[in-house]
């Protein structure tokens, strides 16, 4: 594995990250969410990114994760980096949702009891929270820093003006922020246009989650929806959304892929490092998935004719 600084700081972190949202909750297999845990660790994936909502049902991903690092892995803590974080609807009431610093720090300290954690490595701010002034919330990612909750302060799904004011108040805070998660995909390219140019000139990293677009970036849907599958689920990938369209760009790009010595889901995390990202963080349903995953890094040049073919394809 290699790992890239993020940003200006001294954090490296490995080019292929491990992401808890589905599959390590409650209601998946505890073995394979183990296996997958342990897998990633032996292939040098050192950061794993959790929220309190992951699950499900919600905050049981921060359980399974924690039960894994006790029993097999805590040996380990100090060579990880283990993010979490708190925006999105938690629980009832004003006091579970959004960027107020009673909700931030109030979750902060649940999944550190959840997870039996003394601290997390990075804690965000999960998501921009127009009713909350900005300050309050950068001010309890600080707070959560100086009290030792967590030793980095991080964004995620800031619109770009708003993401600048964040960098300016943490770095004025001495407490720099250190990364900005970002969705992207070769089928959503916004946040690379947008967001990762001000990370980039802030001196901050960016790391990108649904790099596969929650599986249309794979051969998952080649052949229709198999059972199990996360649009089978109809959740966050939804049915409909695999359209033909879909799984005619994917054909055109796993056949690109093909002639690289890749499969369709390496390439789509190859280019995204090739953008200069910090890492990518990868879901996944099984070893087999989490291996072809991160086999990734062992290709991630791109000529221009490659790019041309990939860019050029047009998503709804
Ligand atoms: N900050 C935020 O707001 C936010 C939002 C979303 C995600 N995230 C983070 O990013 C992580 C990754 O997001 P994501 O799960 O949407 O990422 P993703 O990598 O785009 O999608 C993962 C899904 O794709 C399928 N898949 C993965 N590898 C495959 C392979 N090699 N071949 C075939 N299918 C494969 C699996 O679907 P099946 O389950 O159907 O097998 C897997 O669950 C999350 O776990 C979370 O940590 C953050």
């Amino acid at each position: 594995m290699e790992y890239r600084f993020s940003g200006h700081s001294g954090l490296q972190l490995p080019l292929v990250s491990l992401g808890l949202w589905h599959n390590f909750g409650s209601e998946d297999p505890f073995d394979v969410a183990r296996d997958m845990l342990l897998h990633a660790w032996d292939r040098g994936v050192t950061h794993f990114d959790i929220a309190n909502n992951y699950g499900p049902a919600p905050g049981t991903a921060e359980m399974t994760f924690g039960k894994v690092l006790r029993e097999d892995l805590a040996a380990h803590r100090d060579e990880m980096i283990i993010s979490s974080k708190a925006g999105y609807w938690m629980w009832d009431g004003p006091y579970g949702d959004g960027g107020s610093r009673k909700y931030l720090i109030s979750s902060c300290d649940q999944s550190l009891r959840r997870t039996g954690l003394e601290y997390f490595d990075i804690f965000y701010s999960h998501r921009y929270d127009p009713n909350t002034p900005i300050e309050e919330t950068m001010q309890a990612l600080v707070d959560i820093v100086r009290a030792g909750k967590a030793l980095y302060a991080g964004i995620s799904n800031y619109p770009a003006d708003k993401q600048q004011e964040c960098y300016n108040y943490l770095r004025e805070a001495h407490v720099p922020c250190v990364i900005g998660q970002y969705k992207a995909n070769i089928a959503y390219k916004e946040t690379l246009e947008q967001n990762l140019p001000v990370a980039q000139a802030n001196g901050s990293g960016f790391i990108c989650f649904s790099p596969l677009a929650q599986g249309l970036l794979t051969n998952r849907y080649l052949n229709g929806i198999p059972t199990g599958s996360r649009a089978s689920k109809n959740v966050f990938l939804r049915p409909e959304q695999v359209t033909p369209e879909a799984i005619a760009n994917a054909q055109r790009l796993g056949a690109i892929a093909a002639e690289r010595g890749q499969s369709l889901a390496q390439m789509a995390i190859a280019w995204l490092l090739a953008k200069n990202v910090t890492s990518v963080i990868v879901g996944a349903s099984s070893v087999a998935q989490l291996e072809d995953n991160i086999n990734a890094i062992h290709n991630i040049t791109f000529s221009e004719e490659e790019l041309r073919a990939i860019e050029s394809i047009k998503w709804a």
